[in-house]
């Protein structure tokens, strides 16, 4: 077994698509298992730039197949608006190279309405979600009313579908005083679109299957991160999916032992985007610095990330939780020029200290990061290829990190460029 699974094992944005960039050279099929266009990965090849968002981030590469697994929520106007900005950028998306599951549950209008509608009321208890209407899709699927994409292919049905789909979410939009939906407009703008989509779709799982018979090597492409997975995250503040490892399997139709190598990316300091619990965070100037140096503005909603120093015992939960066999450290370049830098290494809690963070919302909420401190280095690290290249104090923090962790790193990346990494194990050569 030749495979890789990329996931995140902090809050999201740790550079997964910097990554699954780097090694998509290594593979031939990238695939999305889980999440929706509330990702926001971003590569830059060569000075140019590339935001995705649906789109596997080995789409870029010619000979390269990318897949949108099951596990996906697909919102089918971003999907055909995202196909046309990166063709525009040069790209080559056909049915030769792009396949979405038959069986991906779909975002529709009333979803995004439906989560925007929720967080208003929300009040202060806000999530801080997308506004992208992941979680009312989700939601869908699970009460089982969700559309599909093979639902496409049946209008008569469909009508049907749209109809019990409404009558459950008008109901709560009117509650909400929000506006309410028309099944015959839905309807309408589907059928616009279907024939645009459908011709990307198929039994996924089955081509995932013959492919790998072929000897073809798959690298599925996380998005968000371990703690924004609905059970294992930051509860209630996380997404609406498992983002964890176990779900490449899932969310694409593989057996869990062809999910291959499991790599963390895992950035060297902490970001998140959106409310919830986050003990190193530095609402400070170190928080503002990190922001500044390291460009920290979401790519899919421009919202300032939150910053704060390395979180160890945050990441090994996530080590243990995903089972990450190595991680791909990122943004190193980013703590150039501090004097000291901190990791936290647990919490106290209640008075306690603890190695991790426990489950309990209000003990997530009250949780006193605990730090240990390193020296800091004033030389460049940024755009470094080699570990020669490093100062002495940067090595020593991230063996530092390793340690704490109890993952090595496989792969260092030191700027956005896809070819500024340090290759310290192949992860598809450890699979
Ligand atoms: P993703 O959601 O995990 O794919 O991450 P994002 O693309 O949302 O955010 C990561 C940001 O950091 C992007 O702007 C990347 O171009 C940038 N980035 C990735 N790796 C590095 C790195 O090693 N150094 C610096 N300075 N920036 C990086
Ligand atoms: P990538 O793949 C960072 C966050 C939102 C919010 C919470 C729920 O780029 O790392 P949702 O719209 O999913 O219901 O929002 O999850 N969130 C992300 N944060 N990176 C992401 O994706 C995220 N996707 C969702 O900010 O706090
Ligand atoms: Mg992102």
């Amino acid at each position: 077994m030749a495979n890789v699974t990329v996931i995140g094992s902090q809050w999201g944005d740790e550079g997964k698509g910097k990554i699954v960039d780097w090694l998509s050279s290594r593979a031939d099929v990238v695939v999305r298992f889980q999440g929706g266009h509330n990702a926001g990965h971003t590569l830059v090849i060569d000075g140019k730039t590339y935001k995705l968002h649906l789109l596997p981030s080995g789409i870029v590469r010619k000979g390269k197949k990318s897949v949108i697994g099951n596990g996906v929520v697909v919102d089918p106007w971003a999907l055909m608006k995202e196909i046309e900005d990166v063709r525009g950028q040069g790209v080559d998306i056909t049915p030769a190279n792009f396949f979405v599951s038959e069986n991906a549950n779909l975002i529709l209008p009333v979803h995004g309405a439906v989560d925007r509608a929720l967080e208003a009321a929300r009040g202060k208890g806000q999530i801080g979600t997308t506004g992208r209407g992941i979680g009312p899709a989700y939601e869908d699927k699970v009460a089982r009313r969700g559309i599909r994409v093979c639902d496409l292919l049946h209008p008569d049905l469909l009508k049907e579908k749209i109809e019990r789909l409404l009558i459950h979410h008008n109901a709560l939009l009117k509650g909400l005083g929000a506006e309410t939906f028309n099944m015959r407009h839905i309807f309408d703008s589907l059928m616009q679109i279907n024939g645009a989509l459908l011709q990307y779709a198929g039994p996924v799982w089955k081509k995932l299957d013959e492919w790998q018979r072929q000897g073809e090597k798959i690298l599925f492409e996380g998005a968000q991160g371990t703690m924004l997975d609905v059970d294992h995250g930051t509860y209630p503040f996380v997404t609406s999916s498992n983002t964890v490892a176990a779900q490449a399997a899932a969310g694409s139709g593989v057996g869990p032992r062809a999910t291959g190598y499991v790599l963390g990316i895992t950035k060297a300091y902490t970001t998140r985007v959106g409310a919830g619990p986050f003990p190193s965070e530095q609402s400070n100037d170190i928080g503002e610095t990190l922001g500044r140096v390291g460009h920290e503005f979401g790519t899919t909603t421009g919202r300032k990330r939150r910053c704060g120093w390395f979180d160890s015992a945050l990441v090994r939960q996530s080590v243990k939780i995903s089972g990450i066999e190595g991680i791909a450290l990122t943004k190193l370049d980013v703590l150039d020029g501090f004097d000291e830098i901190k990791i936290c290494t647990g919490y106290r809690v209640d008075g306690q200290i603890l190695d991790h963070l426990p489950a309990s919302q209000t003990h997530q909420a009250t949780a006193e990061a605990v730090y240990e401190g390193m020296e800091g280095w004033q030389e460049s690290t940024r755009g470094a290829r080699s570990w020669a290249d490093l100062p002495a104090a940067a090595i020593k923090y991230v063996r530092r990190i390793e340690e704490l962790i109890e993952a090595p790193v496989a792969l260092l990346s030191t700027s956005p460029e896809r070819e500024d990494t340090i290759l310290v194990r192949d992860p598809f050569q450890n699979s």
